[in-house]
């Protein structure tokens, strides 16, 4: 029985990781002394600046998650109700969510075989005389077709977002992943490489927009009898910006630690007939953030639910993402049916992501790809 074999019960997707009790305790002394835990305090500045230089990026705004960020990052371009935004299905539902309750209306355009990216080629074609924007997402930490569509954006007068949420420390080209684009956005929840236990930023690429996500997360008040813009509150307090601090401290740990168990899983994986690793490794850096494979062979969703359900038998939590896509979800699926999203579905299909995380020992990667190989049999 593998489950024998395992080291740890149960193991899921992710694990968060935090810095020894001793140390966060420390850390957050001092807001016993001044009783200022919110509010853009001095832990909140202090982290906007560590994380402009770590992310090599001019400038962010701290949210209180990566959802708001996104949310007020496509607000702070205030465009008009009804515009519409070229985006991938194939990605966590917060991306569609963050267009539609702006009062914006998704596009979907199809993906690519090869990292799951948005297959910028087919982006052209989706643009109307409505198209206010473009959204990506760097899936996986894999980085999009950055250049290309930089392109297109010039060329028909249109922003690019990207939902960057994968990419925490993502290089391309010498530059901070963030960097590109009008605005990038970051999410630190608890399950990401990096976390502030829930948390997230815009990446702001001139101070203006600075300035508009401060008005944006803050009620728009810049003074006490001073409100400038209507707002919402979606700061970071305090105690996530610690927490923030003391992850960053250990991040290159965390990131090498992962690094252990994404060669492991490389090695048992590379050359498996039916799996294939869906991350690209091409003229960019990795986080390790997740471990997604592809099931290639025939039949390859029945094969993936039967990974899925071996691994559970033996105390494994992988997850299916993205499965199903965003425009097939309960809330989408009867306005979307009929988008042209082969590369996506089918990938959504047959997707699976492995557990990863520090702490998660180089035998259980072992064993969980023993299960996987098992199960294709
Ligand atoms: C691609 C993507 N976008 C947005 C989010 C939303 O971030 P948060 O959970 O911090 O609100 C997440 C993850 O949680 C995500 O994976």
């Amino acid at each position: 029985m593998l489950k024998n074999e395992m080291d740890q019960q149960d193991i899921y997707v992710t694990r968060s990781s935090m810095p020894s009790y001793e140390e966060y305790i420390e850390a957050i002394k001092p807001l016993w002394d001044s009783h200022f835990i919110t509010n853009m305090g001095l832990y909140h500045r202090q982290l906007e600046k560590e994380l402009a230089v770590f992310l090599k990026v001019p400038e962010l705004s701290l949210t209180v998650n990566g959802h708001m960020a996104l949310e007020l990052a496509i607000q702070s371009f205030g465009f008009p109700d009804g515009g519409e935004i070229i985006t991938t299905p194939f990605t966590f539902i917060s991306t569609t969510h963050a267009i539609v309750r702006n009062r914006l209306k998704p596009v979907f355009c199809d993906i690519k075989e090869s990292d799951g990216t948005i297959d910028e080629t087919k982006i052209e074609n989706l643009i109307t005389p409505k198209t206010v924007a473009i959204m990506p997402v760097h899936v996986f930490g894999n980085v999009c077709n950055v250049d290309y569509i930089e392109q297109i954006a010039y060329k028909y007068g249109l922003k690019v977002i990207y939902d960057a949420a994968h990419a925490f420390g993502i290089r391309y080209k010498e530059r901070g992943i963030g960097d590109y684009g009008d605005a990038s956005v970051f999410s630190f929840h608890a399950t990401k490489v990096f976390n502030t236990i829930e948390g997230g930023a815009v990446i702001c690429k001139d101070h203006e927009r600075y300035e508009r996500l401060y008005n944006l997360k803050n009620f728009g008040i810049r003074g006490e009898s001073l409100t400038v813009s209507v707002g919402a509150n979606a700061k970071m307090n305090e105690f996530s910006a610690v927490m923030g601090l003391c992850n960053l401290k250990h991040i290159t740990d965390e990131i090498e630690n992962r690094k252990k168990c994404h060669d492991k899983y490389v090695s048992e994986f590379e050359d498996e007939e039916g799996i294939r690793i869906l991350l690209n490794t091409k003229e960019q850096n990795r986080n390790y953030a997740y471990f997604p494979i592809v099931v290639t062979c025939n039949n390859s969703m029945h094969i993936r639910d039967k990974i899925y359900d071996n691994l559970k038998e033996i105390g494994v939590h992988a997850r299916k993402y993205f499965w199903p896509i965003t425009a097939d979800q309960a809330c989408f699926r009867n306005q979307y049916r009929d988008a042209d999203l082969k590369v996506a579905r089918s990938m959504s299909d047959a997707i699976l992501c492995l557990p990863i995380y520090s702490g998660l020992s180089v035998k259980d990667v072992s064993t969980i790809a023993k299960c996987v190989k098992e199960s294709l049999e």
